[in-house]
């Protein structure tokens, strides 16, 4: 089928609103990549062209794009169930897919346990919501009826709903909401280059000694904080922390949406403290970056929580909650990820990664870079923060060498498919230290 590329640019300037986009610098000075086609790490453009996605497109496709095992998963749901609602009823692929995710997901709760029930809803928002409305209801009906605010990092990104708001430390996208948002408590950040691992840690213990009766729970992106600007900590701080909540007992929430799936090493952030949450909220890799499809997990302790008559029952489900075709989809992906030994392939590049960017910290235009699992990022000296230039600068130059580079402001990162093939790793650290070369010698 032939594509009229300037047709779908016009309709898509007139029409489409982008996301995380301002639109009149987009209508005037941007001409997008169309993509037509994906496969693997690779976007195809209408124009012939193709793109490495150097972020996955948003941290979802950790299998690569149209993973064929995916593809065909999809494809026979698709004749058997695409849809039917999960409420009082079921269908095959989301119970298995429970049992699945409960048999990897973490251990080393607070009674060493692990997590034992799967809330399902649609993407990283709706799972962090959940874990929110869980916390708040389970101690409403279970003799803490005070527990009603939130702790979160500075800088923390958790996504869009008003509640995901209100745990969210970037200023730029709170301050519209200020007024409507749940009170949250933010501490500063273990991830901050600013802020020393003991002080996040004493000002947590704080925090948790002086307000532990009005908080329902801590939530934290574990190990990594994507949006903040690929922000990393130690694992003792997460050891500690998990600690700290329990002693306290106040609930611990991971947000494994981005850090999940094998994105920091292991299949979960939090296994690198050893570590299991109250609640785990996972997105993106989850449904393979094919489906819009989420889940919170819950230890017994929580869902029990809710047992006791209908009064107590959690009153909460979006009309797609367990969709077949995404459950059928994520259960393909833990299969995909134990057959093809996903995570133990992924090993050697990940160590090519922190490799090629340790090597670029020695780049003229480069203040520091890190490096965890499948992330590489670097600072762009100068201006700092979301709305900083010189990471599009970037970003035009790695177009122009083929890859889609989309920076956090003055932070460039690749976040790219857990099975990118060596030949396109190689080009694609190659095509960063370019752009970058490019931009710091411009
Ligand atoms: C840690 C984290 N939590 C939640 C979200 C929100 O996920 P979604 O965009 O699927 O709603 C994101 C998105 O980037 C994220 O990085």
């Amino acid at each position: 089928m032939t594509i009229d590329r300037e047709r779908v640019v016009a309709l898509d300037k007139a029409r489409v609103w982008h996301p995380y986009t301002s639109m009149d610098e987009y209508a005037q000075g941007v001409d997008p990549i169309v993509v037509v086609r994906a496969e693997g790490p690779w976007l195809h453009d209408a124009d012939g062209r193709a793109y490495l996605d150097a972020n996955s497109s948003w941290w979802v496709a950790s299998l690569g794009h149209n993973h064929p095992r995916l593809v065909a998963a999809l494809a026979r749901q698709a004749r058997d169930n695409c849809h039917s609602a999960l409420a009082g009823m079921t269908h095959p692929p989301a119970a298995e897919l429970a049992e699945a995710l409960c048999g990897v997901a973490p251990r080393g709760g607070p009674d060493g346990g692990g997590l034992e029930h799967v809330f399902f809803s649609d993407d990283g928002s709706t799972a962090v919501e959940v874990a929110l409305k869980l916390s708040v209801q389970y101690w409403a009906q279970n003799g803490r009826p005070a527990r009603t605010r939130f702790a979160a990092l500075g800088e923390a990104f958790h996504g869009e709903t008003i509640g995901a708001t209100a745990l969210g430390g970037v200023e730029l996208f709170r301050r519209p909401f200020r007024g409507v948002l749940a009170e949250c408590f933010h501490l500063p950040s273990p991830g901050d280059p600013s802020v020393s691992a003991e002080r996040a840690l004493e000002a947590l213990e704080r925090l948790l000694a002086r307000e532990a009766d009005t908080i329902a729970c801590v939530v934290v992106e574990p190990m990594v904080q994507g949006a903040a600007g690929m922000w990393m900590h130690d694992a003792a701080y997460l050891r500690a922390a998990r600690a700290l909540c329990t002693r306290h007992d106040v609930f611990f929430v991971a947000d494994e949406v981005f850090t999940g799936y094998g994105r920091t090493g292991p299949m979960w952030a939090c296994q690198h403290a050893g570590v299991a949450p109250d609640l785990l909220c996972t997105a993106k890799g989850f449904s393979g970056g094919m489906l819009p499809m989420a889940a919170t997990l819950a230890t017994r302790r929580i869902h029990d929580g809710f047992l006791g008559g209908r009064e107590r029952a959690f009153y909460y489900g979006h009309s797609f909650c367990g969709n077949p075709l995404g459950a059928a989809v994520a259960l393909e992906v833990l299969r995909v990820y134990d057959e093809e030994r996903v995570l133990e392939r992924a090993a050697p590049k990940a160590a090519r990664i922190a490799e090629a960017f340790a090597k670029m910290a020695s780049l003229r235009g480069v203040a520091r870079t890190r490096s965890l699992g499948m992330i590489g990022a670097l600072d762009l000296a100068g201006d700092a923060g979301y709305l900083a230039g010189a990471g599009w600068r970037v970003y035009d130059e790695a177009r122009r060498r083929g890859a889609y580079l989309r920076p956090l402001g003055n932070v460039i990162y690749v976040a790219p498919p857990l099975n990118i093939p060596d030949a396109d790793l190689e080009r694609l650290l190659a095509i960063v230290a370019e752009s970058v070369a490019a931009v710091a010698g411009a």
